[in-house]
């Protein structure tokens, strides 16, 4: 038995049909960038989430460079964020200028730790940018609660979290932008790459739409300097087939969660679902002392997994320049070491995870 970490082959057999006739109307109207597609998704994720506005991006790092940069932050500033994360949250930070400061994570869903957040305040601060990790929701209600009083923004990275909440508020509608990413192997993916941000502000969003059509409002007008970064109609016209389906991809993953979670109950350290919060497993991500001999072991048997991520942040060598020592966050550090993220997709079968299951507890 061969089991890859996601299969968006199985995924793609089941929409076919819908997706070949989306894709035909699409070539045949000939409209191919920001068209009827483009803002119908909009709409339908904005109503989903609850929230007024919704820009289709090129992708989910330009989702959080346009909110950075159309929040105003820039030259000289800082945005407190998560060493525990995908690298494009501090590039995203990085491009406008302004500086990412790191804070250590929470021990149990590896998390952003609110409790370093006032701390890390100087008067450079302009925003905290917490990122859901593999799909468990950061402590929105107590971030959003220090930014208020210290006057920050919040920007929230989404692009693992497509659907998940906290007491029925879903992530992406607590701060000032929530910012998604569609790569293909998202929970709500693209066959391409593609984002979105959502927010409840309707001047920052027509900054951002207007950033991502090179500063233009109307036709040939540019007010500002901005980018090329339209999410196209194909895309668009994909991810509405499979908006159609998101609650019942993301009620798999929590289902295959469960499974994993009853089988593994023992050596290893499984994800948390903190109370009220729903989490979206877009990664199933256990922790161990034993993780490079049962990523061996899975291996071995034809079974993939992987590490994300092996090296925290503040430890890149991209972003040396800032600083940061190996020692500066414990519980980041420790995570790198011992996270191990197994096969998770919608479509995965019972029998897959009985035998990875069995793998890892033969390994301890
Ligand atoms: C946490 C996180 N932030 C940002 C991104 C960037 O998204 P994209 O690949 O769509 O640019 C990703 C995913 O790739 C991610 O996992």
């Amino acid at each position: 038995m061969t089991v890859p970490m996601v299969d968006l082959k199985k995924q793609f057999n089941d929409i076919k049909e819908e997706v070949f006739e989306t894709i035909t109307g699409i070539l045949e109207s000939s409209q191919y960038i920001l068209g009827p597609r483009v803002r119908e998704l909009e709409k339908k994720i904005a109503g989903y989430h609850g929230v007024s506005e919704a820009i289709g991006v090129a992708s989910g790092t330009d989702a959080l460079h346009l909110s950075v940069e159309a929040l105003g932050i820039g030259d000289g500033d800082e945005v407190i964020t998560t060493p525990f994360t995908f690298f494009a949250t501090a590039e995203a930070i990085l491009y406008t200028g302004a500086t990412p400061v790191f804070i250590d994570v929470e021990p149990e869903t590896m998390n952003i730790d609110p409790a370093g957040i006032e701390q890390a305040i100087t008067e450079k601060t302009k925003a905290v940018l917490p990122v859901h990790i593999f799909g468990h929701p950061a402590d929105m209600e107590r971030i959003m609660d220090i930014a208020r009083r210290n006057n920050l923004k919040v920007i929230e990275d989404c692009a693992q979290s497509f659907g998940a909440s906290i007491r029925g508020k879903r992530t992406g509608s607590f701060g000032d932008a929530g910012c998604f990413s569609f790569y293909p192997s998202k929970n709500l993916g693209a066959f391409g790459d593609g984002g979105m941000v959502l927010l409840n502000n309707p001047d920052v969003a027509a900054d951002i739409r207007m950033l991502r059509n090179h500063g233009s409002k109307g036709a040939y007008r540019h007010e500002s300097v901005g980018f090329n970064s339209r999410l196209d109609e194909i895309q668009a016209g994909v991810l509405l087939v499979k908006m159609g389906r998101i609650e019942s991809y993301n009620e798999k993953r929590r289902r295959n969660a469960s499974l994993y979670n009853e089988l593994l109950s023992g050596g290893v350290q499984c994800p948390v679902e903190l109370d009220g919060h729903i989490h979206v497993y877009h990664q199933y991500t256990i922790r161990s002392d034993e993780r490079d001999e049962i990523q061996k072991r899975l291996g071995d048997n034809d079974i993939s997994s992987v590490v994300y991520y092996p090296i925290p942040l503040h430890l890149q060598e991209a972003v040396s320049f800032l600083g940061y020592k190996k020692g500066d966050f414990p519980v980041a550090e420790e995570s790198s070491e011992k996270v191990l993220s197994l096969p998770m997709y919608p479509e995965l079968e019972d029998a897959a995870i009985r035998r990875i299951a069995d793998i890892i507890n033969d390994v301890l």
